[in-house]
Formats: structure tokens, sequence, C-alpha cells
């Protein structure tokens, strides 16, 4: 836990790192810190496992995939190494060889996954409110190639699940979520993860929810469940002759086991981060320049990340000055998606079709993620915002 000064920060010079002052916290406040279940709790699990002498995809997969089956309320959860790996296996398992729509405003994984399954991604736009994939973007890059949409909920905001399954209807394509970020949101109450053909969550170390590494593909698709199952183990039905090409993408045990002890705190830090969230945004809301990601009235935001836009022209510093006196003053950004799927230089060598990706752009040169997590609490929060209101304030000489 980060120690955080007891005095105020005044909006003024004197109180910055950046003018030879004391810095606004006295260590590293990184941008995520996981919210770990208790030692003892997971060190019972680590010792059953380690006495059965099972340590890989078994019964405390199997218990997890049923625990997140519920938690999610879909008929079947497959466990996975990683969200990347079950992006994969379910375009695979799809048989999905077109051309794929994905936003480019993304984490990097949402578009390897299209190139390692075969498939050609087109790169979309996304909403100036939420960010999220924009449905008259997708309209504009659809073909006679289109074979599915994977649509992604952006930190953690979900994305137009009811107006992309419509579309999605209408196309005849299959429609994925990369739901990496968004374990524990909801749209009119219903918990994501049951939306479009699958959903597949990551369980990395940035997640609210994590295993260390790991994956979990949610869907009411009993068929599709089952050929991912194969897929993640190398394609293998039990007789050697793999019909097709598969992977080595199980879950460890040991995964398993801190994922079924971290999950009873994820409804917690989501309220929590909320409320962090709230601060944030009452306390930034009166500074010209800064912009909040909009979330739709009725659904649940993960609160995976806290970004925000700054437009340089009204706030008086542009995005990679602001980090940079943020790094002075010890506290960690990111400039979460920078740069957006179609600015990647691996991208550049292979196959991709895009349309006009004028909010993608806006955003990517724009967008700063602030920290946000329980263990910050508010009086850290408070402190990260006085320090913007601060830089905003002095603009003129920190250029
Ligand atoms: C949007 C998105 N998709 C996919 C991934 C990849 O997840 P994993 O590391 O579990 O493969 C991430 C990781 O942060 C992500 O942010």
């Amino acid at each position: 836990m980060e120690t955080v000064r007891e005095e105020l920060i005044i909006p003024g010079l004197d109180h910055l790192g950046v003018l030879e002052g004391a810095a606004a916290f006295d260590q590293t406040v990184s941008i995520i810190r996981p919210n770990l279940p208790p030692w003892e709790n997971v060190k019972d699990r680590f010792q059953k496992i380690y006495a059965s002498g099972m340590i890989t995809n078994h019964r405390t997969v199997a218990e997890l995939e049923a625990v997140m089956a519920d938690f999610l309320e879909v008929r079947e959860v497959v466990a996975l190494s990683s969200c990347t790996s079950g992006l994969i296996l379910a375009l695979k398992a799809l048989g999905i060889s077109g051309e794929v729509i994905v936003p480019s405003f993304t984490f990097s994984a949402t578009g390897h996954a299209v190139f390692w399954a075969g498939a050609k991604p087109v790169f979309v736009d996304c909403d100036h409110r939420d960010w999220n994939i924009s449905i008259e973007s997708i309209r504009q890059a659809v073909s006679p190639d289109t074979a599915a949409i994977l649509a992604v909920h952006i930190f953690g905001n979900p994305a137009p699940v009811l107006a992309l399954e419509e579309l999605a209807r209408e196309l005849c394509v299959p429609l994925l979520f990369d739901a990496a970020h968004g374990l524990g949101g909801a749209v009119g109450g219903k918990r994501i993860g049951g939306f479009g053909r699958a959903e597949i969550f990551s369980l990395s170390p940035t997640k609210l929810l994590t295993g260390g590494e790991g994956g979990l593909l949610a869907t009411n698709d009993e068929t599709l469940a089952g050929e991912i199952r194969f897929l993640r183990n190398y394609g293998n039905q039990g007789d050697y002759d793999c019909r097709e090409l598969g992977l080595n993408a199980r879950m460890t045990e040991f995964n398993a086991a801190l994922v079924l002890e971290g999950l009873g705190l994820v409804e917690g830090e989501i309220r929590e981060r909320a409320r962090l969230a709230a601060v944030y945004r009452k306390e930034l809301a009166s500074l010209p320049g800064i912009i909040f990601q909009e979330v739709p009235a009725g659904n649940t935001h993960t609160w995976k990340d806290f970004t925000l836009v700054i437009e340089p022209a009204s706030f008086g510093l542009d995005r990679n000055q602001v980090q940079a006196l943020l790094g002075k003053e010890n506290i960690q950004t990111k400039k979460y998606f920078y740069p957006p799927l179609h600015m990647q230089s691996a991208y550049k060598k292979l196959p991709h079709r895009m349309v006009r990706l004028n909010v993608t752009e806006w955003l990517t040169h724009n967008v700063l993620t602030l920290p946000l997590y329980s263990q910050l609490e508010e009086n850290g929060i408070r402190r990260i915002a006085a320090t913007l209101s601060a830089l905003h304030h002095n603009a003129e000489k920190l250029k």
C-alpha cells in the first residue's frame, strides 16, 4: 500500500516534484494492484492439489468451470490458459476464415487472435461517447467476406450488446466478445458472459479476478464448449488422432484455485472502484479539457481501467506531457490504447482492411489511464486528481 502524505495539495507549483518540491507521492503509485484472496485459503487448496499429484486441467478446473457458469449465468464455461488462446480457439471452432470485424481501439491480443486463427481483421471505429465498437462503423465495413464480429467491452464498459446481437442476426454472422475487461459487468441486470455466441474473459494479473494467468470462455452453446475442450488439449479427442489443429491452452489447477478463492472479492472490488471512479469524476469535473467515458444508463461498468481523454487545447498540456509530469509525481499512468491495432508495426506486414477511424484517432492520441483499485482509497484518488488540477493551473509554466 502506498504511503500517502498527510498534507493537502494546493494546486500550485511548490507542491509539485516537477519544480523541485516534494513529489505528490513518496513512492510510486502503480497503475494496477491485484486484489488477491487470503493466502491461508489459497494454501489449503494448493496443498490438496499437491497431494493429489494432478496439477493441470483436473478437479479444481472442473470446479471453477461449474462455479463460473453459475456466476455468469451461462450453460458452459471452459477454462483456458489465457483470453488470447480462448479467442483463437473460438474463431477456429466456429470455422471462421474470412473477414473479422474488430475495433482498432483495443489491446493487441484482440487483433493478434484474428491473425493466429487464420482470418483477416477489418478495423472499425468506436463510439465517441462510450468508446466501444460503433454500429455505424460496422455497417460501413461489412463486405461479402464478413465472417464474424468480434466486439470488446472496453475498460469494462459493456459494449452495445443488444444492438450488436441484432446486427449479427441481420448479417447472419457469429458475434463474439473479447470480454477480457468485462468480468462482473452487466447490461440491464444481465451479466456480461451470456451475450453473442461466446464471451472470453482474461484472468491475467491486471484483471479484477486473476489466476496469475488464465482465460474463461462462457457460452450457452454446448456444442461449441465441447469443441473448445478438445481444441484446448491439442485437438486430441482421446485417441491421439487429432482431427483439428488444437493448442495446449489448458489451465493449471493452481491457476484455477487462485481464481476460485478470488471470485468472492470481485463484486466488492467493483463497488469500491465505482465509488472511487465517482470521486475522480467529481474532483476533475471542473477541469477544462477532461472528458470521461460514458456509461449507458442501466449498465454496470467493471472499472477495470479508469481512462480519460485530455484535450490539449483546453487543458493546456497534451496527454504525453501530462503523463511525463505525473511520472515525476510518482503516479504511474498508461496510454491505453496507443498505438491502436491499425497503427501497430506487426500488422503493416499482414493482410487487413479498415474503414474511417476518426474517433479511434482522437482517442488514441489523447487517452490516459489513471490508477484505480480499492487499495488506493479515497485520499489517494483525491491526491491524484489534485495533482492533475495543479498541472492544469500551471500549464503555461510547465510546457
Ligand atoms: C482487450 C483485451 N483482450 C485480450 C487480452 C489478453 O488477455 P490474456 O493476457 O489473458 O491473453 C487483454 C489483456 O489485457 C485485453 O486487454
